[in-house]
């Protein structure tokens, strides 16, 4: 299969994954109205075409939160990823490290932290949700900082999951989930191999770790409804910060007075981002929040933006309308589950060509040239 461009990874994992897997990934909240508008709005976003600025170096590199990274792009935590290849987990890592930039690995990873930071040459973020089990929320952090990690994501935008549709047709979950999972298997034969045989244990390895004993993933999407816990405020983030040495990142804000509450939290940073269009339908895509937030807060924290990104340019975008740091999910989900580590390195030199040329051709040499200025129109 001829690989030119992060689509052609989507159709590589549709075609390797079993189609419970590929749903869960692919599909969004109810009638993913605002999954298919993080994609429409950022593509909408023209760049102004700049001549003969002399682009001959250029420089995608950038600071954030102290960190140096080869470009301004981070992997977004994606549960389950050791179930789209074998111990999925570690071989993202590896190919993020490879590539200088942070991968940050999921509360509800298959593979434990350890096993991961252990794998990776370079510090990963951890992401953190809030469950009702604290212990579990201590007992994580606790065990991040052992392994070596710094920087925590905090996710706050899942205090339910959403209702996604495509996960009850697909047979990730409801009471015909078996049957259809082992059927997809048998008629996936190179995922049965590599992940199904050879990728095991299958299970939560965070939480498993903590209790003691494996949470097995029958039924995973009933798991999260459980065990999350809607209660949260932001009385409760106190603890956190007060635990957490390292910067912490807030993940799931649309809102300019969330960011703003961010802001006095004493928060290193948000992440602007709608759950990849997983949680409501109907709120505003990325691309279209982050500007007013840009506007409020930045300078005085961090902003990162996620949801919708499928390429270099779409990175750019996101830089012009306001974030300092971009992060991507289904993108490097869908070439770790076509090729491996492999895959996902190749995906991010794919988005560092695109980057390059985006900026050459916007007359951009570094990252801080990348303002509203390099827009068409100004988004506010
Ligand atoms: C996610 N996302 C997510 N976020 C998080 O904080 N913890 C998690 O465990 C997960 N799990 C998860 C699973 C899957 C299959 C997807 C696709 C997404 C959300 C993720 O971090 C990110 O916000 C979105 O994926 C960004 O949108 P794009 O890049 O996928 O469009
Ligand atoms: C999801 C969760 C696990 O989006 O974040 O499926």
């Amino acid at each position: 299969m001829i690989i030119s461009s992060i689509s052609d990874y989507r159709e590589g994992a549709r075609r390797r994954l079993p189609p419970f897997l590929f749903h869960y990934i692919d599909g969004g909240a109810y009638a993913e109205y605002t999954l298919g508008r993080n994609v429409s709005d950022l593509s909408r976003i023209e760049l102004r075409q700049r001549i003969l600025k002399n682009v001959a170096e250029l420089s995608t590199e950038t600071e954030v939160l102290g960190q140096k990274f080869a470009m301004p792009l981070a992997l977004s935590p994606v549960g389950l990823t050791g179930m789209y290849a074998r111990r999925g987990e570690v071989q993202a890592a590896k190919a993020a490290a490879s590539r200088g930039i942070p991968f940050t690995l999921s509360t509800v990873s298959v593979c434990p932290i350890e096993e991961v930071q252990a794998a990776s040459p370079a510090p990963i973020w951890f992401q953190l949700y809030v469950l009702k089990d604290r212990g579990f929320m201590k007992n994580a952090l606790e065990r991040a900082w052992a392994a070596g990690i710094r920087t925590l994501v905090f996710t706050v935008d899942m205090p339910v999951p959403g209702a996604r549709y495509r996960d009850r047709h697909s047979g990730m979950s409801g009471p015909d989930a078996k049957l259809k999972q082992y059927w997809q298997a048998v008629t996936h034969p190179f995922w049965a191999w590599d992940v199904g045989l050879n990728g095991r244990p299958h299970d939560l390895g965070n939480i498993s770790k903590y209790r003691g004993t494996p949470t097995k993933l029958e039924d995973y999407i009933g798991w999260l409804g459980a065990n999350f816990d809607a209660s949260i405020s932001w009385q409760d983030l106190e603890w956190i910060r007060e635990f957490w040495k390292g910067p912490m990142l807030i993940k799931g804000i649309l809102d300019v007075e969330d960011a703003r509450d961010a802001v006095r939290f004493g928060a290193d940073g948000i992440i602007v981002s709608n759950h990849g269009g997983r949680q409501l339908d109907g709120v505003l895509s990325s691309a279209r929040a982050l500007p007013a937030i840009a506007d409020a807060v930045k300078g005085d924290l961090t902003i990162v933006a996620d949801s919708g990104l499928r390429s270099g340019l779409d990175v750019v975008r996101m830089l012009a309308l306001g974030a300092d740091l971009t992060m991507m999910g289904r993108a490097f989900i869908y070439a770790l589950a076509t090729a491996g580590e492999a895959g996902v390195a190749n995906m991010l030199d794919l988005v560092k060509k695109e980057m390059q040329v985006a900026m050459a051709l916007t007359g951009a040499r570094s990252i801080s040239e990348i303002t509203r200025n390099s827009l068409v129109q100004s988004p506010s």
